[in-house]
């Protein structure tokens, strides 16, 4: 995929000329005066994301002239890739950051093509010079499998095929990979992931890979599998399930950013965990009521079985939080309350670690992969008490529903040295230059960054 948009330059490449208002003239003498003089019959002058392309005198596009407007965003000349035709092109003008304008490029011609019987050919791009390709691939590639992994539909990716997913990552980094399935998740003590997991053909599982190290820091990726969220006995209405497939998001993302992490070798010791269930309604399903054991000993009351991906990942959480990680990251599509409070695009993250709270806001700005802080508010705590049980699955009075969320994830981290969890959305719904419609990573790059940073040194 990420082949089909870096150029192998044998073909003679189209200049794209990247240009704000004002450039078109500003830039007489390097841009040709064919392009000045059409920029001016065709009204262009830098519009954001206006693309005209200009011929020469036999009608073959010799350049393409690309708008970026007085506010652009990095990431904006993805717009191009599908808009203009197929060849390879490249980049000339005010294109600002040349790795982030590749990018940009790159994550535009993202498609979802493995049901189509036809794949769109996608524009390429001679990688600006200063450009690190290692850097480029790894992070395009990384975005690429965790949207390919969100698209597939529950029916192509179930629990099997997730852990195929995580088992070939595995194999091409030579990681070692476990995996405990079925009713031996309760004799391995996670009751939680059963529970949720136990109605569905496909059985529920714990995925873990191990890499790297012995002597290294230890940083635990937790991601929520929920491979397709029905909302179990408590279901959803159509209109929220539809989009249900997406309920994996966090391992998506989290399994493209261990494939990050070990591509690039960073002196760490990696551990990878993935609860992958189904939350389907079976005549074995949990119900609302229920009180389930977990493995961190605290019992647990069901307010809600729609509230399931707190449930696999308080076992998960418990499980790596038992080996004192240096860095625990989970990143889940947990709750719909996220969207409320921030949008689609601005997914929020929890942390009592000021110190990482400051890392993680540096990466998200300099990398550009938005992410904001929310409160670990302690005194909702008591929301989510329970009459007959420890704690109950949802909190009463239904307010601040992805912070209580996180309160509920916290009882089950004690020991990790850092923890910071990701609600993320993991979804475009509506096309922007650098992604179409779809499954999205969110917070990655970031993420990524704060671990090399950290423990480069
Ligand atoms: N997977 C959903 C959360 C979700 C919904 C994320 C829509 C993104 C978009 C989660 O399992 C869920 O259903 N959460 C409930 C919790 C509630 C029952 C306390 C929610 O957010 O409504
Ligand atoms: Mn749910
Ligand atoms: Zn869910």
């Amino acid at each position: 995929m990420i082949d089909l948009a870096i150029a192998n330059t044998r073909s003679r490449p189209t200049p794209v000329w990247v240009l704000g208002p004002g450039d078109t003239a500003r830039s007489k003498g390097k841009l040709p005066a064919s392009c000045v003089a059409w920029a001016k019959a065709n009204g262009f002058d830098g519009q954001k994301g206006k693309i005209l392309p200009v011929p020469d005198e036999k009608g073959n596009i010799s350049a393409v002239l690309f708008g970026s407007g007085k506010d652009a965003l990095p990431f904006d000349l993805g717009g191009i890739t599908g808009n203009i035709p197929a060849g390879n092109y490249t980049l000339e003008g005010n294109f600002g950051d040349p790795h982030l304008a590749a990018l940009g490029w790159l994550l535009g011609a993202y498609r979802f093509d493995r049901y189509k019987s036809k794949s769109p050919v996608m524009a390429k791009l001679v990688l600006p010079a200063g450009v690190e390709s290692s850097t480029l691939r790894r992070e395009a590639e990384a975005t690429f499998l965790a949207r390919d992994l969100i698209n597939i539909p529950a029916n192509d990716m179930g629990p099997d095929e997730l852990e195929a997913a995580m088992r070939n990552l595995g194999k091409i980094h030579k990681a070692s990979v476990k995996v405990t399935k079925g009713d031996k998740l309760l004799n391995a003590n996670f009751p939680m992931i059963h529970a949720v997991g136990r109605a569905s053909n496909n059985a529920p599982r714990l995925i873990d890979l191990k890499w790297g190290m012995k002597d290294k820091p230890l940083v635990t990726l937790v991601g929520k599998g929920v491979i397709f969220d029905s909302g179990g006995l408590n279901i959803k209405p159509g209109n929220s399930m539809v989009l249900m497939k997406k309920d994996m998001g966090g391992a998506a993302n989290v399994l493209a950013l261990a494939g990050m992490i070990m591509d690039a070798k960073l002196p760490v010791r990696l551990r990878l965990l993935i609860p992958a269930v189904e939350n389907a309604i079976s005549a074995n399903a949990f119900r609302p009521s229920d009180v389930l054991q977990s493995r961190k000993g605290i019992t647990v009351e069901i307010g809600n079985t729609d509230a399931e991906g707190r449930l696999v990942l308080g076992d998960a959480l418990a499980l790596a939080d038992e080996e004192k990680p240096d860095l625990l990251i989970d990143v889940a599509t947990l709750t719909g309350a996220a969207r409320v409070a921030l949008g689609p695009d601005l997914p929020p993250y929890y942390t009592d670690d000021d110190k990482l709270a400051a890392e993680i806001n540096k990466a998200s700005a300099a990398k550009f992969d938005p992410l904001w802080r929310m409160p670990l508010w302690a005194p909702y705590q008591k929301t989510l008490s329970s009459k007959v049980a420890d704690v109950n699955n949802i909190s009463s009075g239904g307010f601040a529903g992805s912070i209580t969320a996180a309160l509920f994830l916290s009882r089950f981290v004690e020991q990790a040295k850092s923890w910071a969890h990701l609600d993320i959305y993991g979804w475009v719904p509506s096309s922007k230059p650098w992604a179409p419609v779809g499954g999205e990573a969110q917070g990655i790059r970031a993420l990524y960054d704060v671990i090399e940073k950290r423990y480069s040194k």
